[in-house]
C-alpha cells in the first residue's frame, strides 16, 4: 500500500538536495514503465494527469487505474492532477482517489490565485490530499513570468500549499532556442523559504548541469511531460517499423514500449536522485 501525499516524501527530499520526478501520462502503458522503474530504483515518484483528461471519461477511468497501481507498488507513489485550472477539477481529481492536485492559477491576478489556490489546498487537505500551487508562470506557449522571492514568500504564507513552483527559466515542451536557466533566484527564493519543497515544471530538454544547480538549490519535484510522451510515441512507431505490416495483438504490441518508457524513467528518476 504505497499510495502517499506530497507531504510524505518532498519535505525529506528538500533536506536532502534531491529532487522527485513526476511523469505525466496520459495511458495505462506509460504508467506501467514508471512503476517498473520506480521498483527497479527503489525511489519514489509522482504520476501526474493533465487537468484537460478531467474534462471527458479519461480523467477519472485513468486515475482510477493510476491509484490502483500505486497501492501495489513497494515505493512511494503520489498521483496528482496537473494544472488544476477549476475548482470542479480538483473535487473530481480527489473523489476519483488522487491523493494530491495542482490547482495553477499563474496566469490570474494575484488575489484570484490566492483565493483559487487556498480552496485547493483546503479542500485536499480536508480530504487528507495535498496540494501545489504556482507563482509566476512558467509558459505553455505563451510568456514566462518569472517568479520574485516577495511573491513566492506571500503566496506560500496565503495559500499554505505543500510545494510551489515557481518561475526560474524554464518553459512547457520542447525548447526552441537553449533555455537562461536563473539559478540565482531559484537559490534567493530557497533561501526564504528554507523548508518549502520548490517545484520545476518544464523539465523536458532542460540541461542537465542546470537541473543539478537547481536541486542543489531547492528544487524538490521537477516535472517531465513532453520528452517522457515523445519517449512512448517514438518507441511505438519503431514497433510499427519492426512489423512491417503484419498483425500484433496490442498488449504483446506495448511491451517493448513499456520498457523504453521504463528506461527513461530510470535514467530521470537516478540523475533527479543524485545517483
Ligand atoms: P515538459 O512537457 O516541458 O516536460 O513540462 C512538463 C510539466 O511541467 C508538466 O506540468
Amino acid at each position: 500500500m504505497a499510495l502517499v501525499t506530497l507531504k510524505d516524501i518532498l519535505p525529506q527530499a528538500r533536506k536532502q538536495k534531491r529532487a522527485v520526478a513526476a511523469f505525466n501520462v496520459a495511458n495505462y502503458e506509460c504508467a506501467l514503465g514508471v512503476i517498473r522503474a520506480v521498483e527497479n530504483e527503489k525511489l519514489p515518484v509522482i504520476i501526474q494527469m493533465f487537468q484537460r483528461m478531467f474534462r471527458s471519461e479519461k480523467g477519472c477511468d485513468l486515475a482510477a487505474s493510476l491509484v490502483r497501481m500505486a497501492h501495489r507498488c513497494s515505493q512511494p507513489v503520489v498521483i496528482q492532477l496537473d494544472h488544476g485550472a477549476e475548482a470542479w477539477q480538483i473535487r473530481d481529481a480527489l473523489s476519483a482517489g488522487m491523493s494530491s492536485v495542482m490547482l495553477d492559477g499563474s496566469t490570474l491576478p494575484y488575489d484570484e490565485n490566492v483565493q483559487l489556490t487556498s480552496y485547493a489546498a483546503d479542500y485536499a487537505h480536508r480530504v487528507g490530499a495535498s496540494c501545489e500551487g504556482e507563482i509566476g508562470h512558467v509558459a505553455m506557449g505563451d510568456e514566462n513570468a518569472l517568479t520574485t522571492v516577495e511573491d513566492a514568500v506571500r503566496f506560500y504564507n496565503d495559500t499554505k500549499v505543500d510545494a510551489l513552483a515557481i518561475s526560474v527559466g524554464t518553459v512547457h515542451g520542447f525548447y526552441k532556442a537553449a533555455p537562461c536557466i536563473d539559478v540565482k533566484r531559484c537559490r534567493e527564493i530557497a533561501d526564504a523559504l528554507p523548508e518549502t519543497p520548490l517545484v520545476l515544471h518544464g523539465g523536458s530538454g532542460t540541461p542537465p548541469e542546470d537541473v543539478r544547480a537547481l536541486i542543489e538549490n531547492g528544487i524538490t519535484k521537477i516535472n517531465i511531460a513532453t520528452e517522457f510522451m515523445d519517449t512512448f510515441l517514438k518507441s511505438t512507431k519503431k514497433q510499427f517499423d519492426i512489423l512491417e505490416g503484419k498483425f500484433r495483438a496490442v498488449d504483446l504490441f506495448n511491451d517493448p514500449v513499456v520498457d523504453d518508457c521504463a528506461a527513461y524513467a530510470s535514467k530521470m528518476l537516478r540523475f533527479f536522485a543524485g545517483k
